[in-house]
């Protein structure tokens, strides 16, 4: 069986989510389309590289993300950085003939983004290079559900979608100023953090957006300074007396929105929201009925039809299973549940079967510049005051 060694750039979060993925995706996915080894590991903070080399079992470790891109060895790179990097390690991946699954949002500006999608383009030139931007949650099975009953027509012409993306991990002040609130390495708060991903669930089901009209708020202005690392994500409180610094990124982002097809709604991000945890919902109202998808209830598909007799209308829940997509390979009793971890496992399944066949999945860097385009007119909007066209 064809085999694809990997290179890991970036051992955060999301650098555990990827091993989770690689590690997991042949024992879910068999035949497997290629076995992922772990080959090298590399974080910018020695201790964390050479502690996710043993944790996650890779055969080398090392601090400079140039030692993985020019070993001829590696097939694929992992790009779990800040953002602020993942255009020049994706480009220089792209350049040294690796295949490349980079985290969302894919860049932190837009600029850097186009760039991205420009190199992927050119990458192909006599060879397919893969290129992913890791918008996972379109691959949650309730929602490829709900795609496939909006394309069989079961809803109807959609006429409005509304999507929001709820967390509370920051809405206490005195966590941590991590690189997620630093403009110059994250590009933006909220809006590119989690409203990109609901941007990308929007387009993904109900097609281009097409103008927006935008609030962006900061707040809470100034949070204690966290120091390098991996970002705490609020799990720790720094003391009261910590050194503070200007958040200057926003924490809230709401815009309304008008799409291609004619389709208008809203979406809204928030970090602020005690007793929202990672609440992305998205709710669309069609000419025959009715979809909702939460997913902190995951495994679940509300709909709704118009066909159905007066007196019986309304929601019924779909639980997804092993009737649905990806299920039968997952956990093939009705009810067992996915959750996170085997949801990067199904995005690591559509990128290593990308890499063995050379056709390219979804999401790729165009997509991930086309929701940043998004972003730049959300940001736009938010300034003029006015609607402003993507
Ligand atoms: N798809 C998702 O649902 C999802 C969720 C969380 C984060 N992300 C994205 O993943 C990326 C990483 O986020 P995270 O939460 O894992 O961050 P993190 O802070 O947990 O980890 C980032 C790691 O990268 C290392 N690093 C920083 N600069 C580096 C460099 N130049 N070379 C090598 N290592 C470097 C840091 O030391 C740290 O260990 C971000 O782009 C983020 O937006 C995506």
């Amino acid at each position: 069986m064809k085999k694809l060694k990997v290179g890991l750039i970036g051992a955060g979060f999301m650098g555990k989510a990827h091993v989770v993925g690689y590690s997991n995706m042949p024992k879910f996915f068999w035949p497997a389309p290629a076995v992922p080894v772990l080959d090298t590991v590399c974080d910018i903070v020695p201790s964390i590289a050479s502690d996710a080399k043993d944790r996650f079992g890779f055969e080398k470790s090392c601090t400079d993300w140039h030692d993985i891109i020019n070993d001829p060895a590696i097939d694929v790179v992992s790009v779990c950085t800040p953002n602020d990097s993942h255009a020049e390690i994706a480009i220089a991946a792209l350049k040294a003939g690796k295949h490349v699954i980079c985290e969302k949002p894919i860049a932190n500006t837009l600029e850097n983004a186009q760039a991205m999608a420009e190199a992927a383009a050119n990458a192909q030139k006599g060879q397919t290079l893969i290129n992913m931007c890791a918008y996972q949650y379109r691959r949650v099975p309730a929602l490829v559900m709900a795609k496939k009953l909006i394309d069989e027509g079961s809803i109807g012409k959609i006429l409005n979608i509304r999507a929001t993306y709820l967390q509370s991990w920051s809405a206490d002040p005195s966590s941590p100023l991590s690189w997620r609130f630093q403009k110059k390495v994250a590009g933006a708060g909220t809006l590119g953090d989690i409203a990109t991903h609901v941007i990308d669930i929007t387009q993904y089901l109900a097609g281009d957006i097409q103008e927006v009209v935008s609030f962006l708020d900061t707040y809470i202005k100034e949070r204690p300074v966290q120091e390098g690392g991996v970002d705490l994500l609020g799990t720790v409180k720094l003391s009261a007396d910590a050194k503070k610094e200007v958040v200057d990124v926003d924490d809230e982002a709401s815009f309304l929105i008008r799409l291609a097809s004619g389709a208008h709604g809203s979406i809204e991000a928030t970090r602020n929201a005690w007793g929202r945890n990672n609440f992305i919902t998205v709710e669309l109202h069609g000419t025959e009925g009715s979809i909702l998808f939460n997913y902190e209830r995951l495994n679940e598909l509300q709909v709704c039809f118009a066909k159905d007799p007066d007196d019986r209308r309304g929601f019924k829940t779909i639980y997804t299973g092993p009737a649905h997509f990806y299920g039968e390979v997952t956990w093939n009793i009705p009810g067992m549940n996915i959750g996170y971890g085997e949801l990067k496992t199904i995005e690591t399944y559509e990128f290593v079967k990308a890499v063995a066949t050379g056709v390219q999945p979804s999401t790729t860097f165009a997509e991930g510049f086309k929701v940043a385009k998004v972003c730049d007119a959300v940001a736009r909007s938010a300034d003029s005051g006015k609607w402003e066209k993507v």
